[in-house]
């Protein structure tokens, strides 16, 4: 596995040497219930408030209105489920889109905004869309989305929701640790997910404004305010918090990154690629591209035997050959069907991409001179 070349950052990241070291401790010393008031639990509920601390410094908040869940997943089904009216796209992940779905089926208006081709969604359209809902109506966009990287324009939205009296809920699992939180300071709730950000799998939070608590999806314990009953694990959140600390301190390291994304990019649009989400501000880690003529899981899989991690579609739909309904809403099926997302972090060496990009002439057979594109 050592020499596998991992690009695929936007499923998930490598956990961080000291949020590895962090857990096991935790694991070790202060894995009693958070709830329990005797010393144990003491020692457990420590970690987990100093990690509700951290994470609120990071992504702006009080520490009260930190909710943690089991990941980006369950918190936007906590902001979205119990909506009486929403407004979204079908550019979002599938927690938020299928929770659309869902309250469709229930017989509440939902509105599906158009999707631009850029990627970049258009503040008057949600400002058409809600017209005529009820109040408390919720419009759910993701800051940056978790296929092409393109930034939607936040602080734009924010202004029409707030005009229109409805609720913003920004799902920030792609975009915390990567832009700054002013980005989404407006929002009335919005999620985090620990292992986006080199912390571990199965712990993330929904943040919200305090007069937006939500309500509870899951009926028991009083664990996070009666709102996200059930245990929090202390080492889980012993890794957010160092998760959380280390991308507060990066955050203006990225760059770097961008230019060797560029770079890279640059290599596969001279192979004839072409770049999904163009146009439109972008992260500065992601490349979505699609190669005419070439089926975007075929070379998935071909660079995977050739030991580079890169993905077709959403993780969540990985294994399957669904083309991506991301790139679908912007560009149609064909593109879709070829498209290729490349998603770097930190501890990617442009040695490794030299590397990469050696392997996709491979997988795409032989270097692909424009003039017979
Ligand atoms: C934009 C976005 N939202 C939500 C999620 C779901 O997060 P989790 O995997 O923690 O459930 C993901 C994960 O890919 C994502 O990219």
């Amino acid at each position: 596995m050592t020499s596998v070349i991992y690009l695929d950052w936007n499923a998930t990241t490598p956990p961080l040497e000291e949020a590895i070291v962090a857990m096991a401790e935790v694991a070790r010393v202060a894995w009693g219930n958070p709830a329990s008031i005797h010393g144990s639990g003491r020692a457990a509920r420590d970690v987990v408030e100093t990690a509700r601390e951290e994470l609120a410094r990071l992504v702006g908040g009080n520490p009260r209105d930190v909710i943690f869940t089991s990941g980006g997943t369950e918190a936007n089904n906590l902001a979205l489920l119990r909506a009486p009216a929403l407004v979204t796209s079908a550019l979002e992940h599938p927690s938020v889109t299928r929770v659309a779905e869902a309250l469709e089926t229930e017989g509440k208006p939902v509105r599906w905004l158009s999707v631009p081709e850029t990627g970049r969604l258009e503040p008057e359209a949600v400002r058409e869309a809600l017209v005529g809902l009820p109040p408390a109506s919720i419009v759910a966009v993701a800051a940056v989305n978790h296929e092409t990287g393109v930034v939607q324009p936040v602080p734009d939205l924010v202004e029409v929701v707030r005009a229109a009296g409805a609720r913003l809920h920004v799902d920030a699992v792609q975009a915390v640790g990567k832009l700054p939180a002013e980005h989404w300071a407006g929002a009335d709730t919005f999620s985090v997910a620990a292992h986006k950000l080199r912390g571990p799998k199965g712990i993330g939070a929904l943040v919200h404004r305090p007069e937006r608590a939500p309500k509870p999806l899951l009926l028991g314990g009083s664990q996070e305010r009666g709102r996200r009953p059930g245990t929090v694990d202390p080492v889980a959140a012993a890794g957010f918090r160092v998760a959380a600390e280390w991308a507060a301190r990066s955050l203006t390291a990225r760059g770097v990154l961008a230019e060797r994304r560029d770079a890279f990019e640059t290599e596969l649009v001279r192979r004839g690629a072409r770049v999904n989400g163009e146009g439109a501000a972008r992260l500065g880690h992601v490349s979505n591209v699609s190669f005419p003529g070439v089926a975007g899981d075929e070379l998935v899989a071909a660079l995977d035997l050739l030991g580079v991690a890169v993905s077709s579609g959403s993780a969540c739909s990985a294994g399957t050959t669904e083309p991506s309904k991301v790139i679908t809403a912007m560009l149609g099926l064909e593109r879709a069907r070829g498209a290729v997302r490349i998603s770097i972090g930190d501890a990617t060496s442009a040695t490794e991409l030299d590397r990469a990009l050696s392997a996709f002439d491979r997988a795409l057979g032989g270097p692909r001179p424009a003039n017979l594109r």
